[in-house]
């Protein structure tokens, strides 16, 4: 049941304008749905294609008779026609209740709402639901005014009134031709913040974010990040605002992050409602992010859209490239107000860091299983399960390797001319190249269009050749990628790697190349085309030190030979903060595993200078110091891990952090002392990286069983005024063996009771709690009492994200217990939420894929509940793919 890439097919008719109509009732909506089909001068002739899904068909004509002759086979509906243009009209019957997918028109507290992509559409009218076909909508929505007083769609309000029977309507024109997977409608009791700006043309524009009543009082943040991204887009690409109104919904059962439908982005209310009391900064950044990611979409998604959905990294890698770009440029922007450009600088680096990680944790792990796939995949059975860290996080970091080699002008000019050529129509990633390469007289990128073909994470070995005798370094960089599913020999990539030579003094040398006449600039992007390649460095007064892939410059595994004392050296001195992040990183990676190994193993008196040495470091800013102080991620460390063994991982890292606390127990307290945040809440890196130090510091001393740390944790808890601040020391508190966790959690839990967002941090960080005392109950127990609780439903995605997600997937060393349990418990939770929303359990299933990564023990005990999955009846095509690849 596999589709390839390689079938792509332009369609024989397409659609050029359609007329919606929607009588709202929640167990039978009525959807009447008239277009205007036309013949597609560039495919061959055939019949008309429509797809629907769960549909009650009502009626359908062609011109207003019954079609000559109509063929269905599963979702596809092939339609007779003659002629050029032909009005279609079909009128269907849906159960918005009893949708618990998501997907397509559903309830989420008395109110409709709509999830479109990738092909939800089809389950709310027959339609050639593909994003090459690209309409003009009008919609008129009509429901009980008592129920649903706000009625909204695509585009502009042309007419509103009332109707008999306590029920009322609106209609909407869409002026843009957009793909049905942009199509969305709300219905539902809501108010709006509304803001009035200008755009750069001077237009005004109205801007509306719409929660429901109780929730008004935390959507500024939302707001004012939406202002900020018209802005920065203005600024950075030129793009304005297309339309007079632009209105954001939050929405409480989401199965994703959020939504980019036409004028009318759709969100999870997770990454809309912030204010002090019950989000924390990360949650301020993550909302800054989305609402700046969504709205890129209008553009870059929207005008150029993708032509089928193998394409999809090309909306997809580039937005989230520019939400990474927006999100430095406003860390980088508010730091420098506080301190100055270096300020600035680090902030930016810091952002750079959360996206590697990001990167490390979630795709490395995917490049290197059963679902690997390139960044524009060459099949899949399922698209929503496409929906990667690969297509998204890579596609960023392609994206990103493309603005280094073409510097940012060049992209900026290949931009304009993507634009130029493309606005309104369904594109492919090979088009988007090939302008980049055009606006920048015809830089070869040919090679460069491997990153989009072949998958896994190349890696570059580096290692030096020190001449003393002329003061030369000659540095050999070598790549391969390793095979992945389907795929065996991999070619060349091309790969910039930004690299600087560090002197015995620890400053940068000024790089020169073999045949310059002149030292230049100290980090220089060398670029690798070949399996292997070697650049000579000239007139250096000392052998350097290699500081490679700065800035992250690449995806890819770099594989340097370096001794622990270099290690701490780079830790040190790296002046690029994410290579020296990255040093403490390796370094810290290098400690765990080996205690992993041997379990008398313990904290090498090396580590713990170089450590301490950083968590000295007064002078360097306090988000940068949290983030090279905290240990690599799990996930991270287990993927590194050859065999992966989560429990031997976790009695080390339980070591780890006991040791690194204890050692350092009155550093941590000077510490949290002095990264006090005075005044009131307010969402800026600098408090931010205070709050993270802190909490980082009050995580180590509880992890140590310190009684002033726990003692100060617990004083946090009860004094904190904002969020991050209350979180983080429930968070040390629950991550130790203190008795007052218990009575920390219940306070929380009675504090936030009718808070869902806030119940979901509650339940995840009792889903990911380690165990610090080898009597404590299992977590498993934990979480399954916790399903039992009252907040808990299997049918909100937040819930099973945060309870069930975070323990099959961010608390290993528990969820891989010896006895099995876990892995029993995760296929019958796969098996409960395939029945009610695949898309949600194909994400849960995707848990235990690189299984075959692990220990031999625990690998029969996954397989076991694999193919009890496989075997399971009325397997969704969304888990069978997870769980078939993963059984492979
Ligand atoms: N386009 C949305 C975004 O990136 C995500 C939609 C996900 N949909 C899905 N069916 N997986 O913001
Ligand atoms: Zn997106």
């Amino acid at each position: 049941p596999s589709i390839q890439r390689a079938d792509y097919r332009p369609l024989a008719w397409t659609v050029e304008t359609v007329d919606l109509h929607f009588c709202l009732e929640p167990e039978a909506t009525v959807v009447t749905n008239r277009m205007l089909c036309v013949r597609n001068r560039e495919a061959e002739a055939g019949q008309i294609r429509l797809w629907g899904e769960d549909l009650e068909r009502l009626s359908l004509t062609v011109d207003g008779q019954a079609p000559q002759a109509v063929r269905e086979q599963g979702a596809l509906l092939e339609i007779d026609a003659d002629g050029e243009r032909v009005v279609v009209e079909v009128q269907t019957r849906i159960n918005p209740k009893a949708n618990t997918t998501l997907s397509g028109l559903y309830l989420s507290n008395g109110g409709f709402f709509t999830q479109c992509e990738a092909e939800g559409f089809r389950r709310i009218t027959c339609f050639p639901d593909r994003p090459d076909v690209m309409a003009r909508f009008t919609v008129t929505l009509e429901a009980d005014r008592a129920a649903c007083p706000v009625l909204l769609s695509n585009g502009n309000l042309v007419e509103q009134g009332e109707l008999p029977g306590g029920r009322h309507y609106a209609k909407w024109e869409d002026p843009f031709p957009k793909p049905s997977y942009l199509f969305a409608l709300v219905a539902a009791d809501l108010v709006a913040l509304e803001r009035k700006v200008e755009t750069m043309s001077g237009r005004e524009v109205l801007l509306q974010v719409w929660v429901e009543a109780g929730n008004l009082d935390r959507v500024e943040h939302a707001m004012d990040s939406l202002v900020h991204s018209m802005r920065w887009d203005e600024e950075t690409f030129g793009l304005e605002l297309d339309l007079d109104r632009f209105m954001i919904v939050a929405v409480a059962d989401f199965n994703m992050g959020a939504m980019e439908n036409k004028g009318l982005n759709i969100f999870n209310t997770k990454f809309i409602l912030a204010k002090p009391d019950t989000a924390t900064d990360i949650d301020y950044e993550n909302v800054e992010s989305v609402v700046a990611h969504e709205y890129f979409h209008n553009w870059t998604g929207n005008r150029v859209t993708c032509r089928d959905w193998f394409q999809l990294t090309l909306k997809e890698g580039l937005t989230v490239f520019r939400d990474q770009q927006f999100s430095a440029d406003m860390l980088g922007r508010m730091a420098n107000e506080a301190a100055g450009p270096e300020g600035a600088a680090s902030a930016r680096a810091v952002k750079r860091i959360d996206d590697v990680r990001v990167l490390r944790a979630a795709q490395f792990p995917e490049d290197a299983g059963p679902m690997a796939h390139p960044i524009r995949p060459d099949s899949y059975q399922e698209i929503n399960n496409f929906y990667t860290a690969t297509v998204y996080e890579k596609g960023a970091e392609v994206i990103r390797m493309l603005h280094t080699l073409l510097g940012p002008e060049g992209f900026r000019n290949g931009m304009d001319l993507y634009f130029s050529y493309f606005d309104g129509q369904a594109v492919t990633c090979d088009d988007f190249v090939e302008v980049m390469s055009e606006a920048n007289n015809g830089f070869d990128l040919d090679q460069f269009m491997r990153w989009y073909s072949q998958a896994g994470t190349p890696r570059v070995k580096a290692s030096g050749q020190w001449n003393a005798a002329d003061g030369s370094y000659t540095l050999t960089l070598a790549q391969s990628t390793p095979a992945t599913p389907g795929q065996h020999a991999k070619l060349p990539l091309v790969i910039p790697v930004a690299a600087g030579l560090i002197g015995p003094d620890g400053r940068d040398y000024p790089l020169r190349l073999e045949g310059e006449s002149q030292p230049g600039a100290t980090t220089r992007v060398l670029k690798l085309t070949e399996e292997a390649q070697s650049f000579r460095f000239v007139g250096l007064a000392a052998e350097p030190v290699p500081s490679l892939l700065r800035g992250f410059s690449a995806p890819v595994i770099l594989e340097l030979d370096e001794d622990d004392a270099r290690l701490a050296f780079r830790m040190a001195h790296d002046a690029d903060p994410c290579n020296r992040w990255d040093a403490a990183q390796r370094y810290a990676e290098r400690v765990a595993l080996a205690m992993a190994a041997d379990p008398s193993a313990g904290v090498p008196a090396a580590f713990l200078e170089a450590f301490r040495a950083l968590l000295g470091n007064a002078a360097l800013d306090p988000a940068f110091r949290a983030q090279a102080l905290a240990l690599p991620g799990e996930a991270y460390l287990l993927e590194r891990m050859t065999p992966a063994d989560p429990l031997a991982l976790r009695a080390a890292l339980v070591r780890l952090m006991r040791t690194l606390g204890a050692s350092f127990a009155a550093e941590w307290l000077a510490t949290c002392e002095a990264m006090q945040v005075p005044g009131p809440y307010r969402y800026h890196p600098a408090d931010a990286g205070r709050r993270a130090l802190a909490n980082l510091a009050l995580r180590y001393l509880a992890a140590a069983g310190n009684a002033q740390g726990l003692a100060l944790a617990q004083a946090r808890f009860d004094a904190a005024t904002n969020m991050t601040e209350r979180f983080g020391a429930l968070a040390a508190l629950v991550q130790s063996t203190h008795p007052a966790r218990e009575a920390a959690l219940a306070a929380f839990h009675a504090r936030y009771r009718d808070d869902a967002l806030v119940l979901d941090k509650w339940f995840a960080l009792q889903a990911g709690a380690w165990r610090w005392d080898a009597a404590a109950v299992p977590t498993l127990e934990r979480v399954k009492a916790l399903m039992a609780d009252p907040a808990f439903s299997l049918s909100n995605p937040n819930k099973v994200y945060a309870l069930l997600g975070t323990y099959f997937r961010a608390n290993a060393g528990e969820f891989h217990a010896a006895d099995g349990s876990g892995h029993a418990f995760w296929a019958d939770q796969v098996i409960a939420l395939n029945a009610r929303n695949p898309q949600v359990a194909a994400r849960m299933a995707r848990a235990l894929e690189n299984w075959r990564h692990f220990v031999p023990a625990l690998q029969s005990s996954i397989r076991a509940q694999l193919e009890r999955v496989l075997a399971s009846p009325n397997l969704s095509p969304d888990v069978a793919e997870i769980v078939g690849k993963a059984l492979d």
